[in-house]
């Protein structure tokens, strides 16, 4: 069978988990792409830091030139967080003729345009499906499965952290610090975990599926938002008393010719669909005027539902499937949206 080479940067969580899903089961992507992946080389910043994959010597290298100097390596997860060197090393793959996978969400909310400008100058693609809701496959979904739509609305949970919080919070009366603490060690939080729980990490995954459901080009920055970081335990209680769960929750709805954004905690009724998601877990409510409402629900956070997403990206990429995605991107992307904020 034909082998795609695979390159990685950044070996945290997610890429930890993608190098194990080719490593361990390299032959399973042979199943769907007629072709395996090899993974050729993981490019990490330290060489001595102790990782969670246990990698060949021959993989493993500080030196980001060996992948885009490798000739065979046809395609490179990217898989460090933040904007800059995120963006740089990911202009360089492009124009070293690498297809790109990402989770990284930060950076296509806030340079998404240059990136994919870019790409397409060059003819290459740049998959994302793991940079929204972790391993619920929502990007592919409504870049091509719901095409036939209008989205009408689309509304959910799209932070794993702030969730896992809220439903300890909830659940067991725990104190939102011990919670985060939590999440960071189980590698739910990104980095800097602001973004997780000021709702900019919501705010930033909304503005992705905003674009692709609307085609509308949203600065993240401008979408209203209130994060979980000034609840209390007793706001907590104060719901449950009155029958509601909070939920951070992002909504994107068409009002007239406008689009409504914005993240906020939310009241849901106890005993509802999203009320009940529990943990790291996501769930959007998507509504197309064909379809009706649809419910994607699943590990929104994670290592390897997140690589889940990367790897099926890396396989897509192998046998030439996400140019569909990109092309809507290309379709859509003169449209404006207007941002407002209601008392939802
Ligand atoms: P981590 O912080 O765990 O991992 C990032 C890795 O990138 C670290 O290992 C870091 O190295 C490495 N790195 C940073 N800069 C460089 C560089 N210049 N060269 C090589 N390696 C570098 O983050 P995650 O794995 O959690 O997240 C990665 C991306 O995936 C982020 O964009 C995040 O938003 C996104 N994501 C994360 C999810 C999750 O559940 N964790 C889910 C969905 C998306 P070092 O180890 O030396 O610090
Ligand atoms: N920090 C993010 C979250 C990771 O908690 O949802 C998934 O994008």
């Amino acid at each position: 069978m034909d082998k795609t080479k695979v390159g990685i940067i950044g070996l945290g969580t997610v890429g930890s988990g993608v190098a194990r899903l080719l490593l361990d089961f390299g032959d399973r992507t042979g199943r769907h792409a007629g072709r395996t992946l090899w993974l050729e080389k993981a490019v990490v910043r330290d060489l001595a830091k102790a990782r969670d994959c246990d990698l060949p010597a021959s993989v493993l290298t500080d030196d980001i030139e060996e992948v885009l100097n490798h000739p065979e390596i046809e395609v490179v997860a990217q898989l460090i967080g933040g904007l800059e060197p995120a963006r740089t090393i990911m202009l360089k793959l492009l124009e070293s003729g690498k297809d790109v996978v990402t989770a990284n969400k930060a950076l296509l909310a806030q340079h998404g345009p240059e990136l994919f400008d870019r790409a397409r100058e060059l003819g290459r693609s740049i998959a994302f499906e793991a940079s929204v809701a972790g391993g619920i496959p929502i990007i592919a979904n409504i870049g091509q499965c719901l095409s036939a739509n209008q989205i009408e609305s689309l509304f959910g949970i799209l932070n794993g952290t702030s969730n896992f919080i809220l439903s300890k919070m909830h659940e067991d009366g725990a104190a939102y610090a011990d919670v985060l603490a939590e999440a960071q060690r189980l590698g739910y939080a990104e980095a800097d975990p602001t973004m997780d729980v000021d709702g900019a990490d919501a705010a930033q995954k909304l503005a992705i599926l905003a674009h692709l459901a609307f085609g509308a080009r949203v600065d993240w920055q401008d979408i209203p938002r209130t994060g979980i970081d000034k609840l209390d335990v007793a706001d907590v209680r104060y719901a449950q008393e009155m029958g509601y769960k909070i939920k951070l929750l992002a909504v994107a709805q068409l009002v007239g010719d406008g689009l409504e954004l914005h993240v906020s905690p939310t009241l849901v009724k106890a005993g509802t669909p999203l009320a009940e998601v529990g943990g790291p877990f996501n769930a959007i409510r998507v509504v197309g005027d064909a379809v009706g409402p649809l419910l994607f629900y699943g590990a929104g956070a994670g290592q390897m539902p997140t690589a889940s997403a990367v790897v099926a990206d890396l396989i897509d990429t192998a046998v030439g499937r996400t140019k569909i995605t990109f092309k809507t991107l290309e379709l859509w992307s003169n449209r404006q949206a207007r941002v407002t904020a209601n008392d939802y």
